[in-house]
């Protein structure tokens, strides 16, 4: 049985609006009030994660997925967890091979975790990769960072949704397999499959909300096959 850890969040904005012409002007052509107001995004939400889940956090533009994304990373963090945010992974401007690992078997052993298993590839610079590819640079430098807590917002939003899934697949099961936590968000709903969730959270505007839980998600999302397209599509694509 895991042992769960309950995050409390409650995220709330003073909002106050600079009075000019034409915000005068919207008011009163749109009947809206101008007074202070109070704007919550989320009302004293309790959410019970265990180190290790997995999070998939859905929901429209303006929800609050950033938002949450931030206040469980800074809870998690106070608790003592090492949290790393994949989208602030640094490169440096030279060879794959030389900026991971201690030296040069240790660098070939931790891309290959991710799938970077082509001597082409050590010898090139980070710029010189596809996106997917840097993205599984990034997850190697996570793993040897050896951080108990991995996030990223907008979570792959800017590959084909077949990489995406493929990447969110060796995600997960990266992550299962080095015991830390993983928690994306993102508006795709498409990776539910492919992420295996535990806990999944979509926040729409304002207070409307749903929390669903998966037991045995991640022996389920650990035996879950490739298809053979993704294989393919992954070979073709050489991420
Ligand atoms: N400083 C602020 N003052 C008032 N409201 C804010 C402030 N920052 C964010 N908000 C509001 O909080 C809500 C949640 O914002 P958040 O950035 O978490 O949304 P999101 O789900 O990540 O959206 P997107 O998909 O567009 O990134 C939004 O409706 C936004 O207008
Ligand atoms: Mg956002």
């Amino acid at each position: 049985m895991k042992e769960m850890h309950t995050y409390k969040i409650d995220k709330r904005f003073q909002t106050r609006v600079d009075r000019c012409e034409r915000v005068l002007e919207v008011a009163e052509g749109f009947g809206i009030g101008l007074e202070d107001k109070e704007f919550v995004v989320f009302d004293n939400l309790e959410l019970q994660i265990a180190d290790g889940d997995v999070v998939y956090i859905n929901g429209q533009s303006g929800g609050g997925k950033t938002q949450l994304l931030r206040e469980l990373s800074v809870q998690m963090a106070a608790r003592g967890r090492k949290v790393v945010n994949l989208d602030e992974v640094t490169f440096k401007d030279e060879p794959l091979i030389r900026q991971i690992g201690t030296d040069t078997n240790d660098a070939i052993r931790l891309m290959g975790l991710t799938g970077l298993n082509d001597a082409y590839l050590w010898v090139r610079k980070p710029n010189e990769l596809s996106d997917g590819q840097r993205y599984r640079l990034r997850l190697a430098k996570v793993i040897e960072s050896g951080a108990n807590v991995w996030v990223a917002d907008e979570f792959l939003a800017v590959l084909d949704r077949t990489s995406a899934k493929v990447i969110a697949y060796s995600l997960q099961k990266a992550a299962r397999q080095y015991g830390a936590t993983l928690i994306v968000a993102t508006t795709h709903t498409d990776m539910v499959d492919d992420l295996g969730p535990d806990l999944r959270i979509e926040k729409r505007y304002r207070e409307k909300l749903r929390v669903d839980t998966f037991a045995e998600a991640g022996r389920q999302a650990a035996e879950r096959p490739m298809t053979r397209d993704e294989i393919n599509d992954l070979l073709l694509k050489g991420i």
